[in-house]
């Protein structure tokens, strides 16, 4: 269970935005302890890490953005990411009352459902009760995410075996090649080498 769910409207602190970075995800477990701690909320930026895992302490693989231990996690489906939808992206979230806000957002801050009408008069009536914008990505894009779909695991387990081509390459080189502990699975979004120096 995602611990912000105990107390989803406690008051909040600050927030932390972990970045998922070439596609190695964060240890959130370990973070989310300090988060609560601070009081803080996680937001994890898993754009590039679709698909990446690491090991909890109970032996579980946790998929990055699952909304197991980050309050929020985003996507990015732009062309250059593992899978498209041409541009916009996805949030993730276990909290339901983010959920129902970031749905209420994404559509001008407008609702029909009757349990949040202020007033309602029926039929075509409906509220705009925040400042919301048009974040709402196509069918066309929606489309085109789904079938992107099929390819995302192939894809990651491709990078991969590039990524351990790569590794090999460049060993007995200056290049210091990126290193993935056992517990971690890497989406390799990038693959950044460092040069040794001297
Ligand atoms: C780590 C990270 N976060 C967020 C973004 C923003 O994604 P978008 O361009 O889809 O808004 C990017 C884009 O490259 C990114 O690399």
């Amino acid at each position: 269970m995602n611990p912000f769910e105990k107390d989803a409207r406690r008051k909040i602190k600050g927030v932390i935005i972990p970045v998922d970075f070439c596609g190695y995800p964060v240890n959130v477990s370990d973070l989310r302890f300090l988060c609560d701690k601070y009081e803080t909320w996680i937001i994890e930026d898993a754009c590039h890490a679709p698909g990446a895992y690491f090991v909890d302490k109970t032996g579980k693989g946790v998929k990055c953005g699952n909304g197991e231990f980050s309050d929020l996690s985003v996507f990015s489906f732009h062309p250059v990411k593992h899978i498209t939808t041409g541009e916009g992206g996805m949030i993730t979230t276990n909290n339901i009352d983010l959920y129902n806000k970031l749905i209420l957002l994404r559509t001008h801050g407008i609702t029909k459902d009757p349990e949040l009408l202020i007033d309602n008069h029926g039929g075509w009536y409906y509220e705009m009760q925040e400042l919301g914008y048009n974040y709402r990505l196509t069918d066309f894009q929606a489309a085109l995410g789904n079938s992107q779909l099929r390819r995302a695991t192939l894809g990651i387990e491709k990078r991969n075996v590039l990524a351990a081509r790569y590794n090999e390459a460049f060993k007995g080189t200056n290049i210091l090649t990126p290193s993935v502990d056992k517990d971690y699975y890497h989406a390799f979004h990038l693959y950044v080498v460092r040069l040794k120096r001297g």
